[in-house]
Order: C-alpha cells, then sequence, then structure tokens
C-alpha cells in the first residue's frame, strides 16, 4: 500500500467490537508518536495509557456533548498531554504525535478516533483537560490537546476515503 492509500484508508472509528488490543499493538502506535516531528526537537508531549475497561468508563463524562463516551467501548485510549512551560508549540507537538498515531493504528488493522480536550469542558463545567487530569495523576503545568480512542472496529465503521473527495479548491497555486 502506498503512503497515500494509507492515508486515504484512515477514518474516524467511533464504535469498536469487545475484542482486545495486544500491548505490542499499544507500544506500535505509541512509538508513532514519539517517533513524531516536535519544533526544536523538544519533544512537549507527554503520553498517558489507560487500557482498563473500567477505567476508561470514569471518562465517559470528560466531554460535553458525549464525545468521551465512546471510550467506555474502546479497548484503550492514549491521552496525549503537553508541558506549556517546556514548548511555546506543545500543541502542534501533540496534534503531530495523534496524527501519527491515529494513522498508524489504523495501518494495524485498528480504529481510532481523535477526541478533542484543549478548549473542551467535561459535563461537570470543568475543562476536559482538568477533569482527565485528576483522573489521570498528571502535575500541574500539563496541558491535555487530545485522546486517541482505540479498538478493534465494529461492522460501523466507516468506509476509506477515496481521492475524488479531495477539495482541491482549498489549494492555491502562487497566490491566494
Ligand atoms: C483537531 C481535531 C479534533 C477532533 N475532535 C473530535 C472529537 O472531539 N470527537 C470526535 O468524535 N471526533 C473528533 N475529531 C475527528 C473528526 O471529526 C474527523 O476527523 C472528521 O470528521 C473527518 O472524518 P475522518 O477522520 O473519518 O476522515 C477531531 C479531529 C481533529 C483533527
Amino acid at each position: 500500500m502506498s503512503m497515500l492509500e494509507a492515508m486515504l484508508h484512515r477514518r474516524s472509528v467511533r464504535s469498536y467490537t469487545d475484542d482486545p488490543v495486544s500491548r505490542e499493538q499499544i507500544e506500535q502506535i505509541l512509538h508513532a508518536g514519539l517517533t513524531s516531528p516536535t519544533g526544536k526537537n523538544l519533544k512537549s508531549w507527554e503520553f498517558v495509557v489507560v487500557d482498563d475497561r473500567e477505567k476508561l468508563k470514569q471518562f465517559a463524562e470528560g466531554r460535553k456533548g458525549g464525545s468521551m463516551k465512546m471510550l467506555t467501548r474502546a479497548a484503550a485510549a492514549i491521552f496525549v498531554f503537553g508541558d506549556t512551560g517546556a514548548s511555546d508549540v506543545w500543541c502542534e507537538d501533540c496534534s503531530a504525535a495523534m496524527a501519527n498515531m491515529h494513522l498508524m493504528a489504523d495501518s494495524l488493522g485498528l480504529g481510532s478516533c481523535w477526541i478533542q480536550g484543549r478548549l473542551r469542558e467535561a459535563e461537570n463545567g470543568r475543562s476536559t483537560s482538568d477533569f482527565c487530569r485528576d483522573l489521570l495523576g498528571v502535575p500541574e503545568g500539563y496541558e491535555m490537546e487530545a485522546v486517541l480512542s482505540v479498538g478493534v472496529p465494529d461492522d460501523s465503521a466507516p468506509a476509506p476515503h477515496v481521492l475524488d473527495e479531495a477539495d482541491t479548491s482549498k489549494v492555491h497555486w502562487g497566490v491566494f
């Protein structure tokens, strides 16, 4: 599969079977995050993995609107926190890692979804970042960018993209 085919194949998968995801698969996804590019190579991210299904259920109320409820069906989640004092581009560092881990999960035949944390609120009115920080024991000074939910896709998983969907009107050659 070419790189472009692999990118077209990736979709946001929010619903999973009860099948497990192995430690080795999670570690491969983490390696994709850990080898992502970062500003000045400062690696301002930290990854917190939760692969206990009972613990994952505690995050269901982490987002107003219910985006985190998918974690109650996931096999694992990788929370990505940025060290806000370490780099002024921690948000971009974390985002690059998220994107690469999302692609890596797909390449392993797993479904995953980016759930936004930064600038989002939990059901109890606290920030999503603080809600998750408390459950995960993350120290002050770190902000949550996002969490990647991971599982074996169920039958409702969306079909791969096709190149015809690419909106080329977004591209401006030479001048906007
Ligand atoms: C910055 C960002 C934030 C996102 N936040 C959420 C989210 O909170 N909940 C969710 O279900 N999907 C979220 N997504 C996934 C998008 O909804 C998804 O990528 C988009 O609809 C395109 O679908 P595709 O990923 O299947 O191509 C997010 C994606 C990005 C890049």
